[in-house]
This record gives structure tokens, C-alpha cells and sequence, in this order.
């Protein structure tokens, strides 16, 4: 059965997996490990408003893809910042300011003290910045008010007013630069290098990890979620990449929790800002130039995280790349319940992984290729909202509110 109309992709094996490597050898376990989960769990979950986002079983839909479950993990609703992002840029706010506090006053303090106004002669001196195609900046901005610093966005050209909006809501300056993503972050850098400022990224490059570490064990909160609200293990899971954070610590999670019997992991990308996947075929991370011109503007990202691909080298089993028209038809399939499903909400940048899913779970030799069929429980993340109202709108043809009562 046809699902999607725009059926073209890319598939790759990844020649460099490591299936039967442990997850703590090569260093994996200094980026992200259980025991640094376990701090970040107890931090976010003491924040105000911090609630499980919920996991949505689509069994039309896995019907018609004739496969046996399909969940669709929703962060729309993640502390009303409309993405999973809420996770990890507040929380490497946190953890930064958190070690500032720490190299004052020689004092631990949890989320809780600062939430609490008592360091704020220390935080009020500080300011945070960072690059952003939207959700990133929307965090990190939020976090900084949440936990009082000043807080400074760059934004490339193409970011939406919709989306700066979303970010100076919350205090933030908000900072437009001529060029892509990329130009943005180097625009960040050399700002905060003149300024003293902190950039809290969620990319990590050369001599730059710390950050992006801690943004990554951020996401992981939706991962360990995900699978305790699973009624079974899932034996595929399917997710998008910008730089390549969210997919590495989804990855690492499943790999330290079932070792080799993990499910096929598998990385979506918009096949105009495929870094992961041109990366994979070279066997070392590889950069993409150009303006990445996607709707999946989460996903714009022209250089992988060098972090990121520690972790998803030896641990992805498949890179695929899929088109906007598939993700603009996969919006538009989950907000009208199409196969009898709910109505879910869905940004532009939350469809990627399913849209892998489905286009692989109908083409024979992907199916074949990564095991797809009726035993198959597939996880993905829907890592968004409508975080743009007017752009969901464009795309979808009615507005998130009118889906959500019609849901
Ligand atoms: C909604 C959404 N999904 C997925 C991603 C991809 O995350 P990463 O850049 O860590 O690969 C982003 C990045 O901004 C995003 O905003």
C-alpha cells in the first residue's frame, strides 16, 4: 500500500557499525552515561511544569504501513516550549551557571536554589548565547530567564519571524546574521569571545564538549520516558538529524539499556542537509555547504556534531535521506487521523523519523533490508509542535488549534 505519494529517499547501511561493541568502551561513556542521566533526570524533573510528554499509538497507520505497533512519541506539549529542545538547552543553562555558582562561592547548588533567587547576584552578571534555526535558541532563552542571566540569540536568514518571536518572548536578544546555521554559530562564537559571554550550543566541535554534552543528557529524559511508557521493547527506531545530538543520545540510551540486542536504528535527514548521511558513506564526518533549504528548518544543519557522531559511527545501522514534500504530506496524514488514527499535531522538523519509517516499511528492499513487517514495535520521535503557527498553517491547511478540536 502506498502511504506516501513523494516516495523518493536514500538509504545507506553503515559500514562502520559496532554492533557488539560495549557502550562504554572508546570514551562513549565521557559523553553521555547513566550516571550523568541520573543527575539530569533529578534536575529537570524538579522544575516547574515538568510533565511526561505523552507517547501516541498510531495503529492505523501501522496498518497500513503493515507493520505491527507504531508510536509516536509527542513533545509538542514539552513545558509549553513547544519541542523536545525544552530538555536540553535550559539544561546545559543550568549545568553552566550551576559550575559558575560552584567556582564562587565553592558551593553544589541544585536547580532548586537558583530557581529560588538566592545566587542571583552571581547569575544577573552572566550572559549565555547561541546559534539557532528556532527550537534551540527558544530553550537556551528560557532557561536563562528561568534561572536569571542574560541571554543573547543569532539567527540565520532564513528563520521565520514566527520562530524570533517565540524566542524574545522570553527576554532574549535576538541577533539576525546573513547566511545559514553554520555562519550563525561562528557569528556566536566570535561575539562571545569579544563579550566574555557563554555559548551554550548544542553542536560540539573541536576543543567544545562540555555544552553540548550536557544538552545531549538533556534529551535523554524523552528517550527514558519513551521506552518505560512502551508496552514492549521496540525493535526499530526511526529518528531525525540536524547536527546529530538528539539522534546520538537516543542512540546511546538504547545501547546502554539492551547492549546488542538494541533495536535497528535508523537516522532521517532532509535530503538537502544530509551531513549525517554524506558523513556515513565517507566513513568521517563531512560538511555540506549551501543555503540547506528545507522546510524541516530544525534539521538545516550542514555539519555534524563531532560528539554526536562518536556516538552514532559505531551505533546506527542505516542513514537515510527523505524529501519536504513527504514530510509536508506526513503533517498533513497525522493531523487528519488518516487511517483512523487521533489528529496529532506535528511540526515540520518532528516527521522526518516517520516518514523514514513509512517510506522504508513500504519499499521491498528497505523492508527487507532493516527487517520491517508485522512483528516490527517501531518508536519515533515527533519532536515538535506546531512551534510555527503560521508555517503548520501553509502546510497543513487549518490552523494546530482547529486539528486539536477536531482531535
Ligand atoms: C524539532 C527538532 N527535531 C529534531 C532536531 C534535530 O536535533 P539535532 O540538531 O540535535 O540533530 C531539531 C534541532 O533543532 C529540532 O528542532
Amino acid at each position: 500500500m502506498t502511504v506516501l505519494e513523494s516516495s523518493d529517499f536514500q538509504l545507506t547501511g553503515n559500514q562502520r557499525l559496532s554492533r557488539t561493541a560495549s557502550y562504554d568502551a572508546d570514551g562513549r561513556a565521557d559523553i553521555l552515561s547513566n550516571r550523568a542521566f541520573e543527575v539530569a533526570r533529578s534536575e529537570i524533573t524538579s522544575w516547574t511544569g515538568y510533565q511526561e510528554t505523552p507517547l501516541r499509538g498510531l495503529p492505523g497507520l501501522a496498518r497500513a504501513l503493515g507493520i505491527g505497533q507504531l508510536h509516536y512519541k509527542d513533545e509538542g506539549g514539552r513545558f509549553g516550549i513547544g519541542s523536545f529542545k525544552a530538555l536540553g538547552g535550559a539544561y546545559a543553562v543550568f549545568r553552566l551557571l550551576q559550575k559558575e555558582i560552584e567556582g564562587a562561592t565553592g558551593k553544589h547548588v541544585h536547580a532548586a536554589e537558583i530557581l529560588s533567587g538566592a545566587c542571583k547576584d552571581i547569575t544577573s552578571r552572566l550572559t549565555v548565547t547561541c546559534a539557532t534555526d528556532g527550537n534551540h535558541g527558544r530553550s537556551v532563552a528560557w532557561g536563562a530567564q528561568m534561572f536569571g542571566c542574560r541571554c543573547v540569540i543569532y539567527v540565520h536568514a532564513g528563520v521565520s519571524d514566527g520562530r524570533c518571536k517565540a524566542i524574545a518572548q522570553y527576554g532574549a536578544e535576538v541577533r539576525r546574521v546573513p547566511g545559514n546555521y553554520d555562519d550563525a554559530v561562528r557569528q556566536a562564537d566570535q561575539d562571545a569571545k569579544k563579550s566574555g559571554w557563554f555559548v551554550v550550543s548544542d553542536t560540539s566541535y573541536e576543543g567544545y564538549v562540555s555544552v553540548p554534552r550536557d544538552v545531549m543528557q538533556g534529551y535523554s529524559i524523552m528517550v527514558d520516558e519513551a521506552l518505560r511508557q512502551l508496552p514492549a521493547p521496540p525493535t526499530h527506531v526511526f529518528v531525525q538529524g540536524g547536527v546529530g545530538g538528539l539522534a546520538a543520545s537516543v542512540c546511546a540510551h538504547l545501547w546502554q539499556r539492551y547492549g546488542d540486542r538494541r533495536p535497528v536504528y535508523v537516522v532521517v535527514e532532509p535530503e538537502k542537509a544530509d551531513c549525517l548521511y554524506r558523513s556515513a558513506v565517507a566513513g568521517k564526518p563531512v560538511v555540506v555547504h549551501g543555503s540547506l533549504d528545507t522546510i524541516m528548518a530544525g534539521l538545516a544543519c550542514g555539519e555534524v556534531s563531532l560528539i554526536a557522531w562518536k556516538i552514532l559511527q559505531p551505533g546506527t545501522d542505516a542513514f537515510m535521506t527523505v524529501t519536504d514534500e513527504a514530510a509536508a504530506e506526513m503533517m498533513r496524514i497525522l493531523a487528519d487521523g488518516r487511517y483512523g488514527d487521533a489528529p496529532i499535531v506535528s511540526g515540520e522538523s518532528a516527521v522526518a523519523g516517520l516518514v523514514g519509517l513509512a517510506l522504508a516499511a513500504t519499499d521491498r528492499e528497505a523492508q527487507a533490508k532493516l527487517g520491517l513487517g508485522p512483528d516490527s514495535v517501531a518508536l519515533v520521535f515527533g519532536t515538535e509542535g506546531a512551534t510555527d503557527q503560521d508555517v503548520y498553517r501553509q502546510i497543513v491547511g487549518r490552523s494546530a488549534e482547529q486539528v486539536c478540536a477536531a482531535a
